[in-house]
């Protein structure tokens, strides 16, 4: 009788299990598809309600960049929601145009802003290989910058490829893929 609840129990656990590992793990390309698609809208309309993007957003001091990021920055981070799942988001705005300086940004910030990127902590599993990352460039209007195939810049953006975001952040110091920032002060 014992034996037959431990086996049952078992079998339940590992079935959740399995049925969660499944739903984690995407068929395809590793970016791009419209699971990652639709999760950036979700990610996107939280940034909006938390005022890190759009017209309420939260200025901060903007900072001198380098490609390819914008050569004027403006970065904000804290923990957000999304689908239950609550972590550590920074978010990138992007300026670039020609000459240009931080107060034509302070003044004019729609006409430069190019982009924003986004780093997502994704629930355990999401990536094991790259930190659980979830990666998005987003246009000023929240619609997704491509790749020259055309493919959309949100999941684990260029997993296994020889450049893009993961290539290229898997270089910053401490083995947390941020170049400016650690976590830790968010724990
Ligand atoms: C060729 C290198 C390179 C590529 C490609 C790159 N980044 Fe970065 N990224 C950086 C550097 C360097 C910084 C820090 C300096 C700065 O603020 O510009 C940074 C900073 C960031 C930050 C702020 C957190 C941090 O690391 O300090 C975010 C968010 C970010 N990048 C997102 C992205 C996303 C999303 C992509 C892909 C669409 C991407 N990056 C592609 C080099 C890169």
């Amino acid at each position: 009788m014992i034996l037959s609840l431990v086996i049952l129990i078992c079998t339940i656990g590992f079935t959740a299990c399995m049925k969660k590992t499944t739903a984690m793990k995407q068929e395809g390309p590793p970016f791009g598809s419209k699971i990652d698609v639709s999760y950036s809208q979700k990610l996107w309309d939280v940034l909006v309600k938390e005022k890190l993007v759009g017209p309420g957003i939260i200025r901060s001091v903007p900072y001198d960049g380098m490609e390819p990021h914008g050569v004027i920055l403006e970065q904000l981070s804290t923990k957000i929601e999304v689908n239950d799942h609550n972590d550590i988001v920074y978010v990138k705005a992007n300026y670039m145009g020609d000459g240009m300086t931080r107060s034509k940004v302070v003044n004019e910030p729609a006409a430069y802003l190019k982009a924003i990127t986004v780093m997502f902590k994704r629930e355990k599993g999401y990536d094991p290989d790259n930190k659980d990352w979830f990666w998005v460039k987003y246009k000023p209007d929240g619609t997704l910058h491509t790749n020259p195939k055309g493919m959309a810049l949100a999941g684990r953006v260029a997993k296994g490829m020889d450049a893009g975001c993961i290539a290229c952040h898997v270089d910053a110091d401490g083995g947390d893929y941020l170049f400016n920032n650690t976590a830790s002060h968010l724990d």
